[in-house]
């Protein structure tokens, strides 16, 4: 069982805290802009998006769900959300990222999706985590790989063709023994 606080992480730039129930404005600067969130034909509801933001906090003491990042610097800049989550109709836990279009090409993404494998790994204890991606979505492919999971297959993902990678827990682990 986690606690709020234990769900509060930072990197050396990042500060990311779970979502809460008063974020629905803060949320949506990221879901409901169509720069980020290019592939929905749709804007996201203000009604869903506040039912996606109970649902991301029923998952928290699980030690998954939604997170905001901001600069540690300034608190008050939102960079972008960050997620944990079971995978649609699978019990993988997937792992995933939208930044401010702003704030894109500083390595955020990378460094925050970072420290939440960490989480997922050794404080969670998750055998593998995995992410997916749409063929062309160059960028996210980059962090994904930069972060070290693999493609293992292509997979139907809410009805678009997509690109699965993988990552197991041994192999997250020596390759940061590796590395220290
Ligand atoms: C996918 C997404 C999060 C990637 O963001 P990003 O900023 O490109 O990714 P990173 O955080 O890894 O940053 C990488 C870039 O930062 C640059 N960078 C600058 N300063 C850096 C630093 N201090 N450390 C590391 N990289 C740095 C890198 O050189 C790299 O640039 P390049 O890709 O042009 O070579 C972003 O494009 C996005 O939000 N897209 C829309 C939503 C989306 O597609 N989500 C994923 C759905 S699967």
């Amino acid at each position: 069982m986690f606690t709020n606080e234990a769900l509060v992480l930072q990197s050396e730039r990042l500060h990311i805290r779970p979502f809460n129930p008063t974020d629905a404005r803060l949320v949506g600067r990221i879901l409901r802009d169509p720069m980020i969130i290019f592939w929905h034909k749709k804007r996201m509801s203000w009604r869903l998006l506040r039912l996606g933001i109970r649902n991301s906090m029923k998952m928290n003491k699980w030690g998954l769900g939604w997170w905001l990042i901001f600069s540690k610097e300034d608190k008050n800049t939102l960079i972008g959300v960050l997620l944990l989550q079971p995978l649609d109709d699978t019990n993988e836990i997937e792992i995933g990222y939208h930044l401010r279009r702003d704030q894109w090409g500083k390595g955020y993404a990378t460094e925050a999706a970072g420290r939440l494998l960490e989480h997922g790994f050794t404080k969670i204890g998750l055998n593998h985590i995995c992410a997916v991606a749409l063929p062309y979505n160059h960028r996210s492919i980059s962090v994904i790989e930069k972060l070290g999971l693999t493609l293992s297959k292509n997979t139907l993902h809410r009805g678009l063709a997509h690109r699965y990678f993988k990552l197991n827990r041994n192999d997250y682990l020596a390759r940061r023994q590796a590395s220290s």
